[in-house]
């Protein structure tokens, strides 16, 4: 047989249980914070990709699944490995900025990413997450980092660190990417081959060197370098998010991989995860916008990994409730009752009772094992004698008492079995 591709799952009834609890939950945060929700395609020209996401990020290197140009048209297209860049296009687009300059959307939906597959980290994952755009307001922030903190604590993420930094703008980064050029050039023929190549494309990455963790340590950090205008804006994210009560470390090792980043940047992670360790993270983009066409207007957002979430909730033994039970489970007790019980069956899904029967012409001690199986409180039995007075016997699949009644009085009991 022809297998699914590595990196991707085969979502079946038992994990969707989980997925659509952490999707319902997500949506009912958002929607308390007044996020409103975006659906850009799920593939992009793979220009918007290379000039948002960043020609020097290890996604658009590496990473993308690109489709050439063919046929009609002389467009290369990408899957997206992220959605900020189609949410931003999609308002822009849309000329939304004209209707209101400011904007909270949020998404969920797949993207994918050519990475050497492991526990975590999957060729077609799904991101959640969401985009404010149109302000500069250090609160807004705030907001985003505790609205993905919220969600965590709502699903029952029982362990996690939020850390935060900030990159400067293209001023005072400007200056600091100069002064750690200074520094690591004399050295860099020490540092692994992808420092070497990033320390002229872009340095930064290298503070983020996992391989030359010990030698970078000891590199000057941002935090200490940053303009007065973005060391007020870093400090006034910290006492927000300090008033709000969301714990968080400073970390001036986060630099975030997309290129699109400025002043505040951060990361959720999870000891539970393992070496993919990171829950989400976000950051602000101003000028990304402006670069994409739209007005010069501010930007800040996070993306979280549902596959991450649900490994997080899985440590912390968080399971989620079982599908709801059927009402009723109907039971022909002839070949000929089964076309008209099928009729009953559909006037019962009609008022809004979730029920089902048997496809297979199987016997009805066969019907009955089904019918103990799904869980309904009744069944719902049709024979000969019942088609003759129109009536149905209705089955207490708990107690087993039998009594012949209409459809409209089935109706009545199995309303009350809801309640019972
Ligand atoms: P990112 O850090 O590239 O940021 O991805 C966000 C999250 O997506 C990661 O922390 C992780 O949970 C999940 N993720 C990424 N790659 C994979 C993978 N291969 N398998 C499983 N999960 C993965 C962004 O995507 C930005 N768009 C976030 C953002 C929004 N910044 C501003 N707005």
């Amino acid at each position: 047989m022809i297998k699914r591709p590595d990196g991707t799952a085969d979502l079946l009834p038992e994990q969707l249980a989980g997925w659509n609890r952490v999707e319902r939950i997500v949506r009912e945060v958002f929607g308390r914070y007044g996020y409103l929700e975006v659906r850009p395609p799920i593939f992009e020209n793979t220009n918007l990709f290379t000039k948002s996401t960043g020609d020097t990020t290890d996604i658009v290197e590496k990473e993308m699944f690109t489709v050439p140009p063919r046929g009609e048209t002389s467009d290369s297209y990408t899957f997206r490995p992220e959605l900020t860049p189609g949410a931003i296009r999609s308002l822009i687009e849309a000329k939304a900025f004209a209707e209101k300059s400011f904007w909270k959307v949020f998404y969920w939906g797949a993207a994918f990413r050519y990475e050497r597959p492991q526990k975590g980290r999957c060729r077609q994952f799904t991101q959640f997450g969401v985009e404010a755009l149109g302000s500069e307001d250090p609160l807004i922030d705030v907001e985003t980092i505790a609205v993905f903190a919220d969600i965590l604590k709502a699903c029952g993420v029982a362990r996690f660190d939020v850390r935060v930094n900030s990159l400067g703008c293209p001023a005072c980064r400007g200056a600091f990417r100069e002064k750690l050029k200074g520094i690591l050039a004399p050295q860099i023929g020490t540092y692994c081959e992808n420092c070497r190549k990033r320390i002229d494309r872009n340095v930064f990455r290298v503070v983020d060197c996992k391989v030359d963790a010990a030698k970078t340590a000891s590199l000057p950090a941002i935090t200490d370098n940053l303009c007065e205008a973005c060391k007020d804006h870093f400090a006034r994210v910290q006492r927000g998010l300090k008033e709000a009560g969301v714990a968080f470390v400073v970390d001036p090792k986060i630099v975030r991989g997309l290129d699109y980043y400025m002043r505040t940047v951060y990361e959720f992670s999870s000891p539970d995860l393992g070496s993919q360790s990171a829950l989400g993270g976000g950051g602000r983009y101003d000028g990304l916008v402006e670069s994409m066409g739209g007005p010069k207007i501010g930007g800040v957002g996070f993306a979280s990994g549902v596959e991450r979430v649900l490994i997080a909730l899985e440590a912390a033994n968080v399971t989620a409730p079982p599908a709801a039970r059927l009402d009723f489970y109907a039971v022909a007790a002839s070949p000929e009752a089964r076309a008209p019980l099928f009729a009953i069956v559909q006037t019962l899904r009609a008022k809004g009772f979730a029920g089902d029967l048997d496809f297979e012409g199987r016997s009805m001690k066969a019907q009955f094992r089904s019918a103990n199986k799904s869980g309904a409180r009744f069944a719902v039995i049709l024979g000969g004698d019942e088609l003759a007075k129109s009536v149905v016997k209705l089955k207490n699949m708990a107690d087993g008492g039998e009594q012949a009644v209409s459809i409209e009085e089935a109706a009545g009991m199995l309303a009350k079995g809801r309640t019972a």
